[in-house]
């Protein structure tokens, strides 16, 4: 079957309402790939923004959220509010929140369930340190971590796996085609051995960690390779380049 391109930005902790509004004015001028699904995550505080300012047909994510529901959580962000704002989906298990906000894969699993139960589309986010790919270890790494979200969910038709190798997230070092297919191909495996063949084949593997304008088009002939998670490069000019890179 074939599975929509999909490019999503993460903008991390980055931006003004001034470069906000920049971004949005320069994606809602230009000529997007039909065929491309479009995923714009900037920080939460400029969802609203975003969604009264963006093109119809440009979705909002936020970067992560609440397990809880609405109400006591100080400094949480809920699921109601995200889609009070208007965000479609949310990115969760980026490495930079394992690292640096100690998110266990249980943690990612709990917020993915929740999140999918609550009638958002998640971006759950898988990847090895260089440590960990150097001593061989990176298919176990990300099935150790995708397993906990095969244990906690049903219902994969709203999860889009992003594997985002934690060595080319803001290096420039990003993974080579035969590097990213290899491990793409690998996570496919794996939810045909743990959920089901047709989950395998539906769900959408982006690919995170360096991409530009200039190695897009090569990443996105790979057959396993179903768009990407674009940090750095979302915040530039060439973040259009990447959308269109099938073209
Ligand atoms: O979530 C995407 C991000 O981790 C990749 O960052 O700057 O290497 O594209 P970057």
């Amino acid at each position: 079957m074939a599975r929509k391109f999909l490019v999503a930005a993460n903008y991390k902790m980055n931006g003004s309402i001034a470069s906000v509004r920049q971004l949005i004015q320069q994606l809602n001028e230009s000529k997007l790939d039909p065929d491309v699904e479009v995923v714009i995550s900037p920080p939460c505080i400029y969802i609203l923004l975003a969604r009264e300012t963006l093109k119809p047909g440009i979705e909002i994510s936020a970067q992560n959220v609440s397990d809880k529901p609405a109400g006591a959580f100080t400094g949480e962000t809920s699921v109601e509010h995200l889609k009070d704002v208007g965000a479609t989906w949310t990115i969760l298990g980026h490495s930079e929140r394992r690292q640096y906000y100690h998110e266990t894969d249980a943690v990612v699993a709990s917020k993915t369930k929740f999140a999918l139960d609550n009638g958002l589309g998640t971006i759950v986010c898988c990847g090895e340190s260089l440590e960990e790919r150097e001593s061989g270890k990176t298919v176990a790494v990300v099935e150790k971590q995708l397993k906990a979200v095969v244990d906690a969910v049903k219902d994969w038709s709203k999860i889009v796996v992003a594997y985002e190798p934690i060595w080319a997230i803001g290096t420039g070092k990003v993974a080579t085609t035969e590097q990213a297919q290899e491990v793409h191909v690998a996570i496919r495996k794996f939810l045909a051995k743990e959920v089901s063949s047709e989950v395998a084949e539906a769900t959408r593997i982006l690919y995170g960690g360096s991409v530009s304008e200039k190695n897009c088009k090569e990443l996105a002939k790979q057959a396993d390779i179903d768009g990407f998670l674009v940090g750095g490069a979302s915040l530039k000019p060439a973040f259009i380049d990447i959308i269109n890179a099938k073209q």
